[in-house]
Parts: C-alpha cells; sequence; structure tokens
C-alpha cells in the first residue's frame, strides 16, 4: 500500500527529473486577497503568469497545494468527495504543451505508481460551437500514441472539458483565462454502475464506479468582451487530488481508507463506539472525518467560527459534525472526546501542515462551537417533542433559529409518525437562500483577477501607499493585505500608533507628488535573500520562492510582487483617500480611488 508520503515523494521527484521548480504553496486562506474565500485550486497564485507574465521560478513548475471548496460540502458522505483536499499541480508557462503534458502525467501513472493501463479512461474537449471553440482532436491523436485504445477516451462539451475559475465559457467574465481540458479517471470495478444515474456508464457518471484522478487543463484562451483569443503563450495547468490518487493506487475506490484518513476514522470510531465497516453509518463518519480536518486546518490559518464568510463555514463544519455524532451516537458528543481525533490529524501531517503545539490552538475553539452547538441542539430536540403537527415554517424556523437541520427533523419525526410539507420548507429556504447568495457571488466575482486598466493603475498605487505609510509613519508599519476593484482600492495595515488626519493627508500628498514625477515602473527577478537585502518591501506573512519578482517604481518603491503594474506612474492619474478607518486592535483600513 502506498503511503501518503510516498506519493508526495514519487511526485516530487517525477517534475524535478523534469525541470521543474517547486512553488510554496499559498496559504489555505489567501492572504494578499480579501476577496476570495479560500484557494480551491493551485493554479489561483498563478493567473498573473498564466496570463503573460514571465514567473520568477521560470516556465516549469509544480508543487502540492492545500485547498478547500466550500461549496462542496453537501456532497461530503460519499467515496470521493471532501471539502479539503490537496492538489498536486504542475504547470508550463508557455514551454511544452499538450504532448508533453499528457504522456508525462500517463507515464506517471502508469509507470512511477503502476496503476493498470485497462483502468485508466481519458476524456476530452468535444468543442463548444457557440463560443467558436474548436474540438481538441490533437489529443485524442496523442492518446493513441500512447496505445489508450479508442473505446476509452470519451468526448465531452464544455460543461466537463473545460476549465477556469468561473466554469464554463458562457460564465467567464472578461479578462479570465481558461481552456480546454482532459481528465484521467480510474475505473473502481469494486463499484457497480447504479441505474439511478442514467442507463449507461461513463467517466463522468455520477454513480462512482469511475474516479477522476487527473486534469490537465490546456490555458491558452482569454475571455474578451468579444469573445475569446489567444493567451500570448500557450500554458499547461494541470491539477490532480491526492488523495485520490493515493486511493486509485491502493485500488479502493474509497480516499478515507486511504492513510491519509484511516487515524481519523479509527479515533471516530472510538468517540462513536460504532464501527465504519457498517454501511449505514459510513456517511456519516466520512463526514466528520472530512469536516474535522477542514475545520483543523482552517482554525490554524486563523479562521474563527462566525456569522459571515471565512468563519461561516467553520461554523458550518463544526454544526455539522454535531448534528453527524448525534445521529452516530444517538446523543450529542461530548466535544473534548474529539481531541484524539483532531490529534490523529495534527499527526498524519506532521511537518507538512501542522506542529506539535498546534492541538493546543485547534481543540479549544472546536469544544466551544461544538458544546455551545450541542446545547442548540438538546433545546431544538425539546421544541420537536412538543410540536404535534409540524408545518414546513415550523421546521425552517427550526433550521433557520435553532441551526437545525432539515434532514434531522425530518428523521425524528419519522420515528413518531409525522412529516411536514417540504414544499412548504422550500419555499421559506429559497427566499433566505435568494438573499445569503447575492452577497457571496459578488465576493466571488471580485476574487477573479481583473486586468482592466483601472485595477492595473490601483495596483501600482498600492505600492505607492505601502511606501509612503513608511515614510510618514516608520519601520513598524506592516501591510495585511489589499483588495482592488474597479472603484476602488483597499489597504489595509498594521501600526502599534493611530495614525492621525494629518498623517493620512500627507501621505496622499507623497502619493500624487510621486505620480507627478512620471516614474518608470519596471520589474527583476532575483534571488529572495538578495531582495530582502536591498529592502524590498515583502508581504511578511507570505513564504516566497528562491527566486523572487521585485516591482521596482522608480526609485521609490521595491516590493514582491507578481504585477501586473502600470509602465509610467504618470498613468495613474490622481489618488484620493477617501476612507480612512480602524478595522480591530492595532489596525487600520485606508480606501482610496
Ligand atoms: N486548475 C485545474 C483544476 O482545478 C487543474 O481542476
Amino acid at each position: 500500500m502506498l503511503t501518503h508520503i510516498q506519493l508526495r515523494d514519487k511526485f516530487t521527484m517525477f517534475w524535478r527529473a523534469r525541470d521543474h521548480k517547486e512553488i510554496p504553496p499559498i496559504p489555505l486562506v489567501p492572504q494578499n486577497d480579501p476577496t476570495t474565500l479560500f484557494t480551491g485550486s493551485g493554479m489561483q497564485q498563478l493567473v498573473p503568469y498564466l496570463l503573460g507574465e514571465p514567473h520568477p521560478l521560470g516556465k516549469r513548475i509544480y508543487n502540492i497545494q492545500p485547498c478547500f471548496r466550500s461549496q462542496d460540502i453537501e456532497e461530503v458522505g460519499d467515496n470521493r468527495h471532501t471539502t479539503f483536499f490537496e492538489m498536486m499541480g504542475n504547470w508550463s508557462l508557455g514551454d511544452y504543451f499538450k504532448e508533453e503534458q499528457l504522456e508525462w502525467f500517463w507515464n506517471f501513472l502508469t509507470k512511477e505508481i503502476n496503476l493498470p493501463k485497462e483502468k485508466l479512461y481519458v476524456t476530452v474537449f468535444a468543442g463548444d460551437k457557440k463560443n467558436h471553440l474548436p474540438p481538441d482532436t490533437e489529443s485524442i491523436e496523442i492518446y493513441k500514441k500512447l496505445c489508450v485504445s479508442e473505446n476509452k477516451i470519451f468526448k465531452y462539451g464544455p460543461k466537463n472539458n473545460w476549465w477556469s475559475r468561473a466554469g464554463v465559457p458562457d460564465n467567464m467574465p472578461a479578462g479570465e483565462p481558461g481552456g480546454p481540458d482532459s481528465e484521467v479517471f480510474f475505473e473502481c470495478t469494486q463499484v457497480v454502475h447504479d441505474k439511478k444515474f442514467g442507463d449507461k456508464c461513463h467517466p463522468n457518471c455520477n454513480c462512482g464506479h469511475f474516479l477522476e484522478i487527473g486534469n490537465s487543463v490546456f490555458m491558452q484562451y482569454k475571455k474578451t468582451d468579444k469573445g475569446f483569443e489567444e493567451l500570448p503563450k500557450k500554458n499547461v495547468d494541470f491539477g490532480g487530488g491526492l488523495e485520490r490518487i493515493l486511493a486509485a493506487s491502493n485500488n479502493d475506490p474509497d480516499v478515507f481508507t486511504t492513510d491519509i484518513y484511516t487515524p481519523i476514522i479509527k479515533a471516530v470510531e472510538k468517540v462513536s463506539q460504532r464501527q465504519y465497516q457498517e454501511e449505514s453509518d459510513k456517511e456519516k463518519m466520512r463526514v466528520i472525518a472530512d469536516h474535522l480536518k477542514a475545520a483543523a486546518l482552517l482554525i490554524k490559518a486563523s479562521v474563527f467560527p462566525a456569522n459571515k464568510e471565512r468563519g461561516y463555514f467553520l461554523r458550518r463544519l463544526l454544526r455539522r459534525i454535531s448534528v453527524k455524532m448525534l445521529k452516530l451516537k444517538g446523543t450529542t458528543v461530548n466535544a473534548t472526546d474529539l481531541a484524539p481525533a483532531v490529534n490523529a490529524i495534527t499527526e498524519i501531517y506532521k511537518d507538512i501542515y501542522f506542529n506539535k503545539s498546534d492541538t493546543e490552538k485547534i481543540n479549544p475553539i472546536v469544544e466551544e462551537e461544538i458544546n455551545r452547538f450541542n446545547k442548540t441542539l438538546n433545546n431544538g430536540l425539546k421544541i420537536l417533542e412538543k410540536i404535534e403537527k409540524p408545518t414546513g415554517k415550523q421546521v425552517f424556523d427550526l433550521y433557520q433559529s435553532y441551526g437545525f437541520p432539515k434532514e434531522l427533523t425530518e428523521e425524528l419525526l419519522k420515528e413518531k409518525g409525522l412529516s411536514f410539507d417540504k414544499k412548504e420548507f422550500d419555499t421559506e429556504f429559497e427566499k433566505h437562500k435568494n438573499l445569503s447568495r447575492t452577497s457571496s457571488a459578488s465576493m466571488f466575482k471580485g476574487g477573479l483577477a481583473d486586468h482592466s486598466t483601472q485595477t492595473i493603475k490601483y495596483h501600482t498605487s498600492t505600492h505607492l501607499i505601502h511606501q509612503a505609510l513608511f515614510d510618514v509613519l516608520g519601520n513598524s508599519v506592516k501591510q495585511e493585505g489589499s483588495n482592488i476593484t474597479g472603484e476602488r482600492l483597499r489597504f489595509d495595515f498594521y501600526s502599534p500608533i493611530k495614525p492621525t488626519y494629518e498623517q493620512i493627508k500627507k501621505a496622499e500628498l507623497i502619493i500624487n507628488k510621486k505620480i507627478k514625477e512620471s516614474f518608470p515602473v519596471s520589474f527583476k527577478i532575483i534571488p529572495r535573500d538578495e531582495a530582502y537585502k536591498i529592502g524590498a518591501r515583502s508581504f511578511f506573512r507570505e513564504k516566497y520562492p528562491e527566486m523572487v519578482k521585485v516591482y521596482f517604481v522608480g526609485d521609490y518603491s521595491k516590493e514582491f510582487c507578481g504585477g501586473p503594474h502600470v509602465k509610467n506612474t504618470s498613468e495613474i492619474g490622481q489618488i484620493k483617500i477617501f476612507k480612512f478607518e480602524k478595522i480591530g486592535s492595532n489596525l487600520y483600513r485606508i480606501y482610496a480611488k
């Protein structure tokens, strides 16, 4: 049986042997980008480079990126979906393309981790007439050369074989890169096709017979207002789920039986006094194991339970654990009993994502949230006991005010021979969902790289603000983050002393003076240590690779940055700081436009 450590090593050696440099993964919670809730793919940090900016480490890179996909929370429970996963990725930034990529990944699977060829299926892009995107016939030819038999090559449209951060071509905003992709699937012969999912099974069927284990995206297009145009260089963006490749290498379609989950499942078995082998308990144990792992990693990334944004997802994960535990055990779990499971998680990722003292940070937060929610659950149970003729609205209120899940209510009512009007519940639910969706949707949109002229101007302006704050407030200033939209820029910083109104005005004056001086903006790719030596401003929480890109605004500012920027500060025009506020202890926020 392959261990996750062995798989990591094999992957690393494989790409190193092909002249790839490792880029440090970015944090699970993107640090310098308050508009994106979580890191959901390896390419997230590479957008400027996929669009054509040169990368400091060259054209061939790889890494293993921890990812959290909050949108998959409801899907967890089957043998392959998880909210947290690690994406093994490799990239060609305008270097090799389809031929090398498909052959290399195929060799990695069949030669390095010895997956039997007959169990592998591949898919390619069938084209999208509406958007004038041609079918990918080259990949078919490449697979044939690799002796993949024709009945194992499947063609699908944009819904399955196109990748961009926004999904299908129609959903992409202007400026967003994307392209056709080719996926590899592992056939899990143990899982028999279920007709519920369609008459005939095929790689993208959801019955679980096929497990997607890797996706090579051919990033060669950029969406524009007029349709799709070719990027200056053709890129490869590959991502494969470490957990799934591990499961495939063990010839077991269940990712929860790999060594990256078994110690957690064992700990859950112990607290609940139930067995994973029991079919009826599997789903609950998987949810608990996945959610606890994701929660531990989010807490490590300094997310705390809250009612909105990141904290809301953490809260949801912990509450779902509490509910599943109730279902599994019959009574609510004493949250301190989960400590061995948390321990198992930190052990699995020891020296990868956790160190010894992390449990001291994680356990109290898990305990407080779960124990508090257990009270809610117990109160809800009491209310439910009194209801004699439940309505959909009542069940929704229970859900809305007590966080009491519909399925749980349904199950408990069923035990008493009662039911409720589900349509009524759904109507109430939809009303609520529409309210909350509008806010998170705009958040996602804002998270996509917008490379319009205005945002590029604002981007260079943040460098000027950063330096101007140092000039006015001294060296204890630290940038905490920034966020740019087409309408304004936002800049968060740490300062031990509250800046005065006059100081902020002075910074604004300096910025505009520098803009008027028409400084050229340029970059250099230099060793990280040299960049520190020349005093380039860095983002203190970020880990930087050995070679870094440093942007220079004349001789006024130097900063670690991927770009893009204006060519000359005179392009910016005028910058006005229109709001200044305190956002936390020693934390301040500036809005400017
Ligand atoms: N970026 C691609 C994905 O997430 C590889 O699937």
